[in-house]
C-alpha cells in the first residue's frame, strides 16, 4: 500500500528522485569543516521563524517603533527570548558564513563545476550584511540611529554615487521616518524574498554538484596505495 501510494504521488511530482539525490546520494569522507554550511543555514531557519514571529507586534512607524520593540522585549511570553535568538542568530550567521567561505577556500570548492555555487554564496553574503544595515535600525533608538548613520557616511564616501545612494538609503538629506519604512520593507520584504530565492539556487546547485571532497584526499589514498 506505502509503494502504491508512494508510485502514485511519485508519477505526478518525481519526489522519488529529488529524495534520493539529496539524502541518499554518496559523499566524500567530510571533516567538521563541511557541516559549516547546514550550520549557517540553520541560523538562516532561525532567523526566519523569529523574524516572523517579531513582526507579531512590531510597528516600524517613527512615534511606536521604540515602543513596540520595548514591549516585546518586557511584556509579550517569552518576546526577550524570540528577540534574544534573532539578535543572536543575526551575529552567529555572519561569523558562520564567512567561516563556511574560509572552508570552501581552503578546499578550491569554488573551482570547476562549482563556480556558480560560489558567486550565488558572495551573493548571498552581501544579503546578510543588507539585512544587518536594515535589521540594525529597526528599534530606533540612539544606538540604531548612529549606528546607520556611521554606516550611511561609509556609502557616502564611495565615488561618482556616495551622495545619491546615501539620499537613496536615507529617502532624503537626513535619518527620518522614511528612513525607518524603506528600511523595514526590505528587512521583511525584499531581501527575505532574494534570500529564499538564492538560497534555493545555492542549495540545487549543491545537490547538482555533489559535495567536493577535501584536496587531500586522492593523493593520501595515492599515497597508501604506492607504500603497498
Ligand atoms: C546564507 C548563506 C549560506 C548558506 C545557507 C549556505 C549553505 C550551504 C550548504 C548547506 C552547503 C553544503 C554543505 C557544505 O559544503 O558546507 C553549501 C556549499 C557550498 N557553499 Fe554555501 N552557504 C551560504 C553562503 C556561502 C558563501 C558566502 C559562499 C562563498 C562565497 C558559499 C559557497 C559554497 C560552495 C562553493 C559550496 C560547495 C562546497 C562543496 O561542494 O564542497 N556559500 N552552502
Amino acid at each position: 500500500m506505502g509503494t502504491r501510494l508512494g508510485d502514485w504521488v511519485d508519477q505526478r511530482s518525481g519526489w522519488r528522485q529529488s529524495w534520493t539525490r539529496t539524502f541518499l546520494a554518496k559523499i566524500p569522507r567530510l571533516s567538521w569543516g563541511h557541516t559549516l554550511g547546514a550550520a549557517t543555514l540553520m541560523a538562516v531557519v532561525i532567523l526566519v521563524v523569529t523574524g516572523i514571529l517579531l513582526t507579531v507586534y512590531y510597528v516600524s512607524s517613527p512615534s511606536d517603533a521604540h515602543q513596540s520593540v520595548q514591549y516585546v522585549t518586557n511584556v509579550v511570553p517569552l518576546g526577550w527570548l524570540i528577540r534574544g535568538l534573532h539578535h543572536w542568530a543575526a551575529s552567529a550567521l555572519v561569523v558562520l558564513a564567512i567561516a563556511h567561505l574560509i572552508r570552501v577556500i581552503m578546499h578550491g570548492a569554488y573551482k570547476y563545476p562549482r563556480e556558480f555555487t560560489w558567486f550565488s554564496g558572495i551573493a548571498l553574503l552581501l544579503l546578510v550584511f543588507a539585512f544587518g544595515l536594515t535589521g540594525s535600525l529597526l528599534p530606533w533608538d540612539q544606538r540604531a540611529y548612529w549606528a546607520t548613520q556611521v554606516r550611511i557616511e561609509v556609502f557616502a564616501t564611495v565615488p561618482f554615487v556616495g551622495d545619491w545612494l546615501a539620499r537613496f538609503l536615507q529617502g532624503g538629506e537626513e535619518i527620518s521616518g522614511l528612513t525607518l519604512s524603506r528600511f523595514y520593507a526590505a528587512h521583511v520584504w525584499l531581501l527575505p524574498l532574494l534570500l529564499f530565492g538564492l538560497v534555493w539556487m545555492h542549495l540545487r546547485l549543491v545537490t547538482r554538484h555533489g559535495i567536493s571532497s577535501a584536496p587531500d584526499e586522492e593523493p593520501r589514498v595515492r599515497r597508501r596505495a604506492w607504500r603497498r
